[in-house]
């Protein structure tokens, strides 16, 4: 039984019970709910979120690194409604309708290179999958049937499903789903503050290394054997872990070398996160692939998908030659519809410039936070940082797990959202907290997100 308020919806207090009783939050401890409020967010607007009771919130996460334009924008969700009532659906397979052309001319035309075929999926996950899949049957169409192993980087996220969990390199979120798709092979992330002592005090020679790995890794491995290597422009998982100058060129000479695919994962760093429509464009370098997902609709309905190169769309061309893969809501012309309008906000507002313009601020503001004794590294590039808190700064000695568990759990990601701010605790490496606004925000929500972020974490300094 539930209960409506005047408006006909639920109240919070029904939203609430029902909650309890039938939902099931996604990588949630859902017994940390058990006689607590789960948070119920229930509309937006600009960069701001309200709950169930009408308390705003700063969206410091875009949601979840979606929400690029901001919350509320009608003309994003009229784009939506108008192509449902004109044809809510029609699928990609055989057929083509005028929103995924549209799409996909226009994300071809962004796209750095000879990144020219759009191949559409719903989520970031199917996006990681599909570029594994196609890196195989291309290379068994162009005969070299024994390269499928993929190497990522330590921690990075690249999604759930199992074949995308297989190039995921979190160990934690794997283990219950074993065996997985074999082929998954990890190389070294770039966290310069966590570098091994040898290049400790030289970014560039570190970034060296962590390339260089990467061709160690297809020598051991075999190099006929390897398809793909997978690595986001700034790795998200662990904190924000931009490439080291010269990193991105130097893994581009090893992939050519060896014949290997460059896929450019940037479901979180395409779309004006890094104040470029993609990421590659920031470190100049060329992928063969981009996955993409979240801020290509900034979240006003799901789509995600791959932008390939020609070259690697030539075998598909000829004769019968098949992508032997397909997805019933890819490109869904709602989505698609709605990317498009979201496209046309970036263009009219100039978000790119915006991000651009106020990145340098957004660093600084964030870096006055250094003064505090738990706030180890501030790190990142564009509207995109990573906070790592440390118990001890010179050393840079972390946390025990029971110690992060009772910091990030049991009191940060509470504290932070009671005190009005959206972002994320994450203990996937090292502690961190996890910033990623809409691009459209100012110096004012710096501040806000700065504010906020100082009395918390003076607060749990004292909790330790
Ligand atoms: C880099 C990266 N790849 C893939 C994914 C998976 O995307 P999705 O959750 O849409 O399946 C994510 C999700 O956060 C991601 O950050």
């Amino acid at each position: 039984m539930t209960t409506a308020n005047a408006a006909g919806d639920m109240s919070a207090e029904a939203l609430q019970a029902a909650a309890h009783r039938h939902l099931w939050l996604h990588f949630t401890r859902m017994s940390s709910y058990q006689g607590t409020d789960m948070p119920v967010i229930v509309r937006g607007s600009g960069q701001y979120v309200y709950d169930a009771r009408g308390k705003r919130y700063l969206d410091g996460l875009s949601g979840l690194f979606v929400s690029q334009i901001g919350h509320g924008r009608t003309e994003v969700a009229e784009a939506g409604a108008r192509q449902a009532a004109e044809l809510a659906y029609f699928p990609l397979w055989s057929y083509a309708h005028p929103r995924a052309i549209e799409l996909a001319e226009r994300l071809a035309a962004l796209a750095p290179g000879d990144l020219n075929r759009v191949f559409f999926t719903t989520s970031g996950s199917e996006a990681v999958e599909s570029a594994w899949k196609m890196a195989k049957q291309y290379f068994a169409t162009i005969g070299q049937p024994h390269r499928y192993k993929v190497l990522s980087r330590e921690i990075a996220y690249h999604g759930t499903s199992m074949g995308a969990l297989a190039i995921t390199g979190l160990p934690d979120i794997k283990i219950p789903f074993e065996p997985l798709p074999p082929g998954g092979v990890r190389v070294p992330n770039t966290n310069f503050y966590r570098a091994p002592g040898f290049v400790a005090d030289d970014l560039t020679a570190f970034g060296r290394w962590a390339a260089d790995e990467i061709e160690r890794a297809i020598l051991r491995e075999g190099p006929d054997s390897v398809a793909a290597v997978y690595l986001e422009p700034v790795q998200n998982s662990g904190g924000c872990f931009p490439p080291p100058p010269g990193y991105f060129p130097r893994v581009r000479e090893i992939c050519d070398r060896y014949g290997v695919l460059l896929v450019s994962d940037e479901v979180i760093c395409a779309f004006g996160r890094l104040g470029y429509y993609f990421g590659s464009q920031r470190y100049g370098y060329q992928p063969d692939v981009i996955t993409f997902a979240k801020g290509v609709t900034s979240g006003y309905a799901p789509l995600g998908g791959m932008i390939v190169s020609d070259r690697l769309m030539e075998p598909f061309n000829d004769g019968p030659a098949t992508f032997l893969h397909g997805v019933t809501f890819a490109g869904h012309p709602v989505s698609a519809a709605v990317a498009l309008a979201n496209l046309d906000v970036f263009e009219k507002e100039d978000l790119l410039g915006n991000v651009r313009a106020n990145e340098a601020a957004f660093r600084s503001t964030l870096g006055k936070l250094t003064d505090l004794p738990i706030v180890g590294d501030v790190r990142g590039d564009g509207y995109f940082y990573g906070i790592e808190m440390v118990k001890e700064k010179t050393t840079r000695e972390t946390f025990t797990g029971e110690e992060s568990e009772r910091l990030l759990r049991g009191f940060l990601s509470h504290a932070l959202f009671d005190a009005g701010l959206i972002c994320r605790a994450d203990d996937r490496g090292d502690p961190v907290i996890q910033l990623a606004p809409p691009l459209t925000c100012t110096q004012e929500h710096f501040d806000e997100i700065e504010q906020i972020l100082r009395s918390v974490l003076t607060e749990a300094w004292k909790q330790i």
